[in-house]
């Protein structure tokens, strides 16, 4: 696991967008795990600007979205499909039926989780995992025991998460309380991991998720366990860490960011 630290939420968000970008120039068929959020919608946008102005080509990329709400179609303002469309499909020139999500309103959600890992299993897995982080922990929506070897799964949310992610909705009420999850032990399959966690309101977890226990309490912990993750946070993020000068020695000093500099 590696930390990197940049000065601010732009800066951090210009990072991850490249390394996406450079996976994707290295293998033009590259199965891309992507994330929703807030934090994600500024690396989106770099990323349909990188199409637009450098032509970076998407045309042989597949992706696999973390989770989907239960109950929402595609067509749904609040369901990540939507959002991913938005910020991220209709922007650039990747073919619809090569982007997944899990479908939230299939008659049998458990066949569907099963058909989503089998998915993920016949694309040959997934080689860069973007992830953002909840405040409780949760990566995906792996909220607070979620066992580090689970599977894509129905998942209920906690209070905290439906508490942040009620503002979204027209009413706290129409927010659903579960959603279809990758599981922790699936994002752990993927060949890379990248977090990105942004603001002074992720300090306290990222903390906890970086430089605490290994704990079910904290699904983002489990990224410990991950031979290749980096976590690219901006200051306020990395506010509650102790080891930041360490962190900062590597950005600044070893070769493989020597270009991102
Ligand atoms: C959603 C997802 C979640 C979010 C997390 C942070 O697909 O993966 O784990 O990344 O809830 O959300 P924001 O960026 O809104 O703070």
């Amino acid at each position: 696991m590696e930390a990197i630290i940049r000065p601010d939420k732009e800066s951090a968000c210009l990072l991850t967008a490249k390394l996406i970008a450079k996976a994707l120039r290295a293998k033009p068929d590259l199965v891309l795990g992507l994330a929703t959020g807030s934090t994600m919608e500024r690396v989106y946008e770099i990323l349909a600007m990188m199409h637009r102005d450098e032509g970076l080509d998407f045309s042989g990329c597949r992706t696999f979205n973390l989770d989907e709400y239960v109950g929402l179609s595609g067509k749904d303002e609040t369901s990540y499909r939507f959002y991913m469309n938005r910020h991220l499909f209709n922007r650039i020139n990747i073919k619809p039926g090569n982007t997944h999500l899990p479908d939230g309103t299939a008659a049998d959600l458990e066949a569907e989780c099963a058909r989503y890992e089998e998915k993920i299993a016949k694309s040959g897995g997934i080689d860069l995992q973007l992830l953002g982080i909840g405040q409780d922990g949760h990566i995906g929506f792996n909220e607070p025991l979620s066992a580090l070897r689970s599977r894509t799964r129905v998942k209920p949310l906690t209070p905290e998460t439906v508490r942040q992610n009620a503002r979204y909705f027209k009413t706290p009420e129409d927010m659903p309380r579960r959603a279809i999850t990758m599981g922790v032990g699936t994002i752990l399959d993927s060949k890379r991991c990248v977090m990105l966690a942004t603001g002074e309101s992720k300090a306290a977890v990222i903390a906890r998720a970086l430089e605490g226990p290994i704990t079910a309490m904290v699904s983002a912990s489990a990224l410990q366990l991950h031979p290749r993750c980096t976590i690219i946070l901006d200051e306020k993020a990395s506010a509650g860490l102790e080891m930041t000068e360490y962190y900062r020695w590597i950005f600044d000093n070893e070769p493989e960011w020597r270009e991102f500099r």
